[in-house]
């Protein structure tokens, strides 16, 4: 604790431009808080409505508990958020492991959102390319388009796996060529090929803001290969480039184009 008060070694460091590396879990979760709070009121002021895919796996859960909470729920116009997801697994929406059903216990129960708003992927669908097929269209109804004819969500959460894989996107997979679909049903190889609903990286790359919360020692191989521009091919997070928003680091903690919040390193070097 310094003079001012401040702990400063809670404080995130930017270690590369829009890289910001949080002393731990808890506070990479509080980052995306703020960050999602501000992204809500600049979408808001500006559209009247948020659009927001939240990212599946384990580490959003953090987050998704402190939106709920006291300290954040009071700050987001909820009936004007619209929540999307970037991918789903081919589980019941209350099985254990469905993205839907972590952020419906932690986050959708407690917040003041109308169900309308809410737009889950029904990947569970027998028939998973209709799904596919007709969350396109639920996209198509709600999101401003961009000059490719893109879907342009105003704020994109994602994951990474140790392997590097975001979304439902993973190495190797022939999807990471796709150029006009916008919602894809892989099956992934290497989880005993499991189906997967996921949004394709031309829609992943429309977004106005994509926030990347990575959180882990195990995946500090894989963060050092994506933000180091080594691996060739390069990895799924890698690829994922955003096309639009303005990026400024003058901005404080408002919106840039595209953002790595990370405790990944104990040895807080990246690389
Ligand atoms: C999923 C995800 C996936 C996830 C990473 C990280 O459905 O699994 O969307 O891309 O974000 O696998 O998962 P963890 O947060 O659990 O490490």
């Amino acid at each position: 604790m310094d003079t001012s008060g401040v702990n400063r070694s809670r404080l995130p460091r930017e270690v590369l431009p829009g890289v910001f590396v949080f002393p731990d879990a808890a506070e990479v979760a509080h980052g995306a808080a703020r960050r999602f709070v501000d992204c809500a009121w600049q979408a808001i002021a500006r559209y009247s409505q948020f659009h927001v895919a939240l990212s599946g796996g384990s580490t959003p859960r953090e987050l998704f508990r402190l939106l709920a909470s006291s300290e954040f729920r009071s700050q987001v116009d909820w009936p004007r958020v619209h929540l999307f997801w970037g991918d789903e697994r081919a589980v019941p929406p209350d099985s254990p492991d469905s993205n839907y059903g972590m952020a419906r216990r932690e986050l959708l129960l407690r917040v003041p959102i109308p169900l309308a708003n809410v737009h889950r992927m029904e990947a569970e669908d027998p028939q998973i390319g209709r799904a596919a097929h007709n969350y396109e269209i639920v996209l198509r109804r709600l999101l401003r388009l961009d000059d490719r004819g893109f879907p342009i969500l105003d704020l994109l959460f994602l994951g990474m796996g140790p392997d590097g894989h975001t979304a439902s996107l993973f190495p190797g997979s022939p999807l990471l060529r796709e150029t006009t679909r916008w919602v894809s049903t892989p099956l992934v190889a290497k989880m005993n090929n499991a189906r997967r609903m996921t949004l394709t990286l031309p829609v992943l790359e429309a977004a106005e803001n994509i926030l990347f919360l990575i959180a882990g020692p195990e995946k500090a191989p894989a963060l050092r290969d994506v933000l180091s521009n080594r691996t060739q091919p390069p990895l799924p997070a890698q690829m994922v480039q955003p096309r639009h928003g303005q990026r400024s680091s003058d901005l404080g903690f408002s919106c840039f184009s595209a953002l790595f919040l990370g405790a990944v390193l104990t040895n807080r070097s990246i690389i």
